[in-house]
């Protein structure tokens, strides 16, 4: 029994409503017994001794605490505002550069931010509302079985079947038909909306890349793009590739990328260097040689399966690894699926020489890179 337990709600209650200052109560027939409230056949649940709230008991630590609530509830409302507000005036393509850190788009941190605060504002106004003020009482209640006894089960199809049958569903299927093609449709416009606002299809998207080359502030074509080494981002000279070597390669522009992770995950290749003798004969391997430089070829670096990155190289048989399933490209023809669920070649990037003999991209991939489930 605690004596003092003050009348504001901080109480443990019957399902009849009724009030007791006992530390347990029971919620199935009300039936007391036992010490602490109990009946006998209850086991004990083990509960520590119930602890009044500041602010069940003092009015000025409950205003305190309603203040607290409404300041957090405040702060969630101000960061919606932020978020609106940065919805519509900064513009999608600001980047700003994080030390430490590098190029980060503008819009993106502010929404992240301000939806973070506008969350968390809310969350911990809840919780903090719920632990300070909202009513206080432990109960106890025997489970009871979750399936309901087959009567109540007939009642229940009984009571289903008959709505159905006085609404005259039955005998009127127009009414039917036509209530289910009005639901149905009214649903359309929200899922139009979703559907509106996922994007542009993943093969629109994986097709462009930052190899892409744009074209000149006059109009003429732009410069064919310098492969860099990653992650050192150096430009490669066509004698810096020995026969078995295999460079990680990013194109220049990726240096002045504003979405890095994006731009990295499609734009990533694979650098090697064959004898031109080892490409086949047929003409996969000779088209693959044309687009290459001297028996150096460059090919995306993304699984045409699911997309993880091909990280293998076989220099004996001059195959190219993906390690999440197996899938194996055959680069002498072409990057050919020669084992795996893979089911198209790995894109081949057309590479030359500049006058200063690096290697450069003079176009980009001509077909989209990575997965290829949009085509099924
Ligand atoms: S992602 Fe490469 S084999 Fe599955």
């Amino acid at each position: 029994m605690n004596d003092h337990a003050p009348s504001s709600g901080n109480e443990r209650t019957t399902p009849a409503g009724g009030s007791t200052s006992t530390d347990v109560v029971r919620l199935d027939d009300g039936h007391h017994a036992g010490t602490g409230g109990l009946p006998a056949r209850f086991p004990d649940p083990g509960l520590p001794p119930h602890v009044h709230r500041l602010a069940d008991a003092d009015d000025r630590a409950a205003r305190r605490a309603e203040r607290q609530v409404a300041t957090m509830f405040g702060i969630s409302m101000l960061g919606t505002f932020v978020f609106l507000v940065a919805y519509f005036a900064i513009d999608a393509s600001t980047g700003f550069f994080i030390p430490g850190i590098g190029n980060a788009n503008l819009l993106n941190v502010v929404l992240g931010v301000t939806m973070a605060i506008s969350l968390f504002g809310i969350g911990a106004g809840a919780v903090h509302w719920a632990k300070t003020l909202m009513p206080d009482e432990e109960s106890v209640e025997e489970r009871h079985p979750q399936r309901s006894d087959d009567a109540s089960r007939a009642q229940a199809v009984d009571i289903i079947l008959g709505g159905g049958e006085k609404a005259q569903l039955g005998r009127r299927p127009i009414l039917k038909y036509s209530l289910g093609g009005a639901l149905g449709l009214f649903a359309l416009p929200f899922v139009l909306q979703v559907a509106g606002s996922l994007g542009p299809t993943p093969k629109h998207e994986l097709a462009e890349t930052i190899w892409d080359i744009k074209p000149s502030g006059d109009g003429k074509p732009g410069a064919p793009i310098r492969l860099l080494r990653d992650p050192e981002l150096t430009p490669v000279k066509a004698s810096d590739v020995t026969i078995g070597s295999v460079f990680h390669i990013l194109p220049e522009t990726f240096k002045d990328s504003t979405h890095l992770l994006e731009d990295k995950a499609k734009a990533a290749v694979l650098l090697m260097r064959l004898d031109p003798d080892n490409f086949d004969a047929g003409a996969q391997g000779q088209k693959a040689l044309q687009w290459g430089y001297q028996g150096i070829v460059a090919y995306s670096k993304i699984c045409t399966h699911v997309g993880c990155p091909v990280g293998l190289y076989e220099q004996q048989t001059h195959h190219l690894l993906c390690p999440c399933h197996q899938s194996t490209y055959d680069v002498t023809k072409d990057c050919e699926v020669i084992f795996g669920p893979a089911k198209r070649p790995l894109p081949q990037l057309k590479i030359t020489v500049d006058d200063a003999g690096y290697l450069v991209a003079p176009e980009g991939f001509h077909e989209p890179v990575g997965p290829s489930f949009w085509e099924r």
